[in-house]
């Protein structure tokens, strides 16, 4: 059995326990503010290699290093340039991860290869607590299997991950729910590569213009951007996303339909669940909740698309990626 420690908070014994593991080359799962991470020491390939190993993550795929605050941060860049010090001034700790040159202190496996590291300040006040027990960054990306559901509970950490990891901290389930926005600083102009908790129009508000990469990479092919793979964040049950009224699907032998704001009416061999007309409320519960439909053995998920607004950006980009065929 995986071993799983509730954590009360950041003086928690488990957090030392923790941090030990992590020194000696471990691996331990612990809560973040918007997903739980599958934790290594940073600055040591063997142990970031076995991150790659437990989550069955092509070698292309880089991982975040999550730092306790913007000198730590700078300590990893070869450039840090002023942008980075406003938006960690503004945005961290918190779902933000930035995109810089690396120094030559971050490990080739953590850039996969590439000159840029990927940096986040964590809010949560365990993960806070773990990374400054260890002394180090840890690298730590989603703690599932490469291609799967995101966890926002430490059950889903075990399912996923089973022995694999050393330790799971159990902080309850995570605050967003959703992954950190990335914003690339590397290149000419900032380019958000993934939407999440911080919106383009925060961004924007503090740095001028922002691009927004629309592009997206098949599986097996070199990654132009890594990890920006198609499919992704999938359950197992098929997603089909439909237009809000546009009928049933015909064959409704377990399924589910999801609606937001309100339900239409529905045959009683499918099950019916309401998600509120609330892009942020959805965002914290949208992977519980492919979670819970997987477990409870659905074969198909009918869910409507959400509305085409801003504040929904994460929303659509999760929800698509789920739903992208596997062959493709
Ligand atoms: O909220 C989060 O960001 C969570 C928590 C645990 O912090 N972490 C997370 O990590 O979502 P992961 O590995 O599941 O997703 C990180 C994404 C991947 O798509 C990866 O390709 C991208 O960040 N990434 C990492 N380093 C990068 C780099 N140097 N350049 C571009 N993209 C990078
Ligand atoms: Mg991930």
């Amino acid at each position: 059995m995986t071993r799983i420690l509730q954590v009360a908070g950041p003086d928690d014994p488990a957090i030392r326990e923790a941090a030990s593991l992590l020194c000696a080359g471990g691996l331990v799962a612990f809560p973040t503010e918007t997903v739980y991470g599958l934790g290594a020491d940073g600055l040591d390939p063997e142990a970031v290699a076995r991150i790659y190993a437990a989550k069955g993550r092509p070698a292309t795929n880089p991982v975040i290093l999550h730092v306790d605050g913007l000198a730590s941060a700078r300590a990893l860049t070869s450039r840090w340039p002023v942008e980075a010090t406003a938006l960690a001034e503004r945005f961290w700790p918190g779902p933000l991860t930035l995109v810089l040159p690396a120094s030559e202190q971050v490990p080739a496996i953590v850039r996969a290869g590439g000159p840029t590291v990927a940096l986040r300040c964590p809010a949560h006040p365990v993960a806070q607590a773990l990374i400054k027990a260890v002394g180090r960054p840890l690298a730590a990306p989603s703690a599932n299997r490469s291609q799967h559901l995101s966890p926002t509970l430490a059950e889903h950490v075990a399912s996923s991950l089973g022995e694999a990891v050393d330790l799971i901290l159990d902080g309850g389930p995570t605050e967003a729910g959703l992954e950190s926005t990335i914003l690339d600083l590397s290149g000419a102009r900032p380019r958000i590569l993934r939407p999440g908790p911080v919106a383009p129009a925060e961004l924007a508000a503090l740095l001028g213009a922002v691009d927004l990469w629309k592009g997206a990479v098949k599986l097996g092919e070199t990654q132009a951007a890594p990890g920006m793979a198609e499919r992704h964040y999938a359950p197992r049950a098929r997603l089909e996303l439909v237009v809000p009224g546009s009928g049933l699907p015909a064959n409704s032998a377990r399924t589910a339909y999801v609606a937001f704001g309100q339900l239409p009416p529905l045959p009683d061999s499918i099950r019916g669940i309401l998600l509120p007309l609330d892009a942020e409320a959805v965002g914290t519960r949208l992977f519980a909740l492919l979670h819970e439909l997987d477990d409870a053995g659905f074969e198909c998920v009918v869910m409507e698309r959400p509305p085409e607004d801003e504040a929904w950006m994460a929303v659509r980009d999760r929800l698509r990626r789920a739903s992208a065929k596997e062959s493709v």
